[in-house]
């Protein structure tokens, strides 16, 4: 069993750690010799593509923030309206869907059981179905006319990882193919961005090497009975997705929100000690949002939060502001996720352990939920 986990005491951290592989195996061989992206794979009518006039992605729980991130991407590069929607929410409201809605199903299992019956809904209204999977030959992608495997490789712990970083790396593979088709990007700027998404692997080994830092908070917190996790733009789903590790391996209590929400209600939550994580936008990106979020980590810290940011490498801004700071290499703004996740996994991972729990199999939960 050892063999099988790499060396690492857990599969969780075996995952953490195969995670520059997953990105960098979902990127491979996408690409034509002249930089084009080629997705034949698909099984999709590239005029069918053309043609599409709202996408909905469709799944649950680590892989829905996947869509949320993903929808951030798309709708810039693509410019056509993406919606997410968890999937078991998705068929009792009536949706609008027709011939030229594409639905985005993402899924690790393939076999998640509101997943796929919200995509046979939406097949049963007309709709096109594009499967982004993890795994071979399961129920969603073989019911779905088109497939877009993420290649993570077998995830075992309960607590995805490495497919929720594979899974943002297809969709954006998925976005800048419609935005080469629609012609909404220069084929220099897809090359960019696709020049920057081959350099994740790299970078994403960097803040695996700089986890002791990480390690050694979480030992330090392992008695908090709260969390709370802050972001914005593509931070804003990493906040929720890095409560929700806490949530189902440390069982403790987290919430992640939008940096913005926080004067609307959260911000009365804050008191002595209060641990706060803050996801900060890269300073390099769009308009004020860096500068909003760096006044929001004040505003936390002065009712006395524990205030612990996720940063860009020479982010200076959030220095006097936070009593711990992780930096992440520079990227485009947009590909930060990819990047930002990993020391809230990380640390998620040796908080549970530290208090002794399973890491691999938390109580009451299901690696796939087969079950409506
Ligand atoms: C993630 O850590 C969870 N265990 C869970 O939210 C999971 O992402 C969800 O059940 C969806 O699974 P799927 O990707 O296999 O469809």
């Amino acid at each position: 069993a050892a063999a099988e986990k790499g060396g690492f005491g857990t599969f969780m951290e075996k995952e953490i750690h195969d995670q520059p592989k997953a990105v960098e195996d979902t990127l491979l061989g996408r690409t034509d010799a002249s930089g084009r992206l080629v997705l034949d794979e698909l099984r999709i009518d590239p005029e069918e593509l053309k043609g599409i006039s709202k996408i909905i992605v469709l799944a649950c729980g680590t892989s829905a923030y996947a869509g949320m991130v993903a929808k951030y991407a798309i709708e810039h590069w693509v410019r056509v309206p993406v919606e997410v929607e968890l999937s078991h929410e998705f068929r009792y409201r009536d949706p609008i869907i027709d011939d030229s809605t594409l639905i985005v199903s993402l899924s690790q299992s393939g076999e998640t059981m509101d997943t796929l019956m919200a995509v046979r809904y939406a097949k049963e209204q007309g709709a096109r179905t594009l499967a982004i999977c993890n795994t071979n030959g399961s129920t969603i992608p073989r019911e779905s006319d088109a497939v877009l495997y993420t290649h993570a490789g077998p995830e075992i712990a309960v607590a995805s990882t490495k497919a929720f970083l594979a899974q943002i790396t297809a969709s954006y593979l998925l976005g800048l193919y419609m935005a080469q088709l629609r012609g909404k990007l220069f084929q220099g700027e897809i090359e960019d961005i696709l020049a920057d998404l081959h350099k994740i692997p790299g970078k994403i080994q960097e803040v695996l090497d700089g986890g002791d830092q990480i390690r050694e908070l979480a030992r330090e917190m392992a008695q908090e009975p709260s969390v709370l996790f802050l972001g914005r733009h593509v931070g804003y789903p990493v906040a929720m997705e890095g409560a929700l590790k806490l949530k189902e391996i440390a069982y403790i209590h987290a919430e992640g929100f939008a940096a913005g929400e926080l004067k609307h209600g959260p911000i009365a939550l804050i008191d002595q000690g209060q641990p706060v994580f803050v996801v900060v936008p890269s300073p390099h990106g769009r308009d004020s949002l860096h500068a909003k979020v760096v006044s929001n980590i004040q505003e936390v810290r002065a009712r006395g939060a524990r205030t612990i940011t996720v940063a860009e490498a020479g982010d200076g801004d959030v220095v006097d502001y936070s009593e711990t700071v992780f930096y992440v290499p520079e990227t485009q703004p947009l590909l930060m996720p990819l990047l930002t996740t990993v020391p809230l996994q990380i640390f998620a991972c040796a908080l549970a352990a530290e208090k002794g729990y399973d890491v691999d199999q938390p109580r009451n939960l299901a690696k796939s939920v087969t079950v409506e």
